[in-house]
């Protein structure tokens, strides 16, 4: 099977899954983007917008990642973005541990078939659910981490961003570190 064949398998997998988060929202929303991608985005949940269409990061949260994404010289099209939670939490509220638990498997099948590079955590949920600890994503930024072999570059997520202007400057110093990464290997 190719790596296509294989990830839309799981998308089909997530579909299908019922759990409590499931029943609460409107669809659930895989994952999306490209499966020969060097780099995988992992975000913490979908909210409304992504509930309601499907896909993920399509609201003004994923607006701010794709100029983020362009700014590092890649387009949308070429990287794969996901979700921690599959499935929309009640009221956009983080994933408690058993509902996280449920969908990871998940997560680390689509990471497992697209073989990225690198990994960019989005935020404090995407970080300590991957990488299974309860550091804090304002210590930990900027450093790279290790998830099953695949560096990890723990950032600010961009609903952060939004409400905290001045956070730009380190998560575009994040993602240089990132971008020369990838340039150089
Ligand atoms: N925030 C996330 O963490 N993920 C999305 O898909 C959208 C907003």
């Amino acid at each position: 099977m190719t790596k296509q064949e294989l990830l839309t398998q799981i998308s089909n997998d997530i579909r299908e899954h019922t759990c409590s988060l499931r029943a609460g929202c409107t669809q659930a929303v895989p994952g999306d983007g490209n499966p020969d991608s060097d780099i995988v985005f992992i975000g913490e949940g979908p909210g409304r917008d992504e509930d309601i269409q499907g896909e993920p990061f399509v609201g003004r949260a994923g607006q701010l990642l794709t100029k983020i994404i362009e700014a590092m010289g890649l387009k949308r099209s070429t990287v794969y973005i996901a979700n921690i939670a599959k499935c929309r939490p009640p009221e956009n509220r983080a994933p408690l541990p058993d509902e996280a638990a449920t969908c990871i498997p998940f997560l680390h099948q689509q990471i497992e078939t697209i073989k990225p590079k690198v990994i960019v955590c989005l935020g404090s949920v995407a970080f300590q659910y991957l990488l299974e600890t309860d550091q804090k994503i304002s210590a930990m930024r900027g450093q790279w981490q290790e998830f099953r072999g695949i560096k990890v570059m723990p950032t600010y997520h961009p609903a952060f961003l939004l409400r905290n202007p001045d956070a730009k400057r380190p998560v575009w110093e994040d993602m240089k570190k990132v971008r020369d990464l990838l340039q150089k290997t």
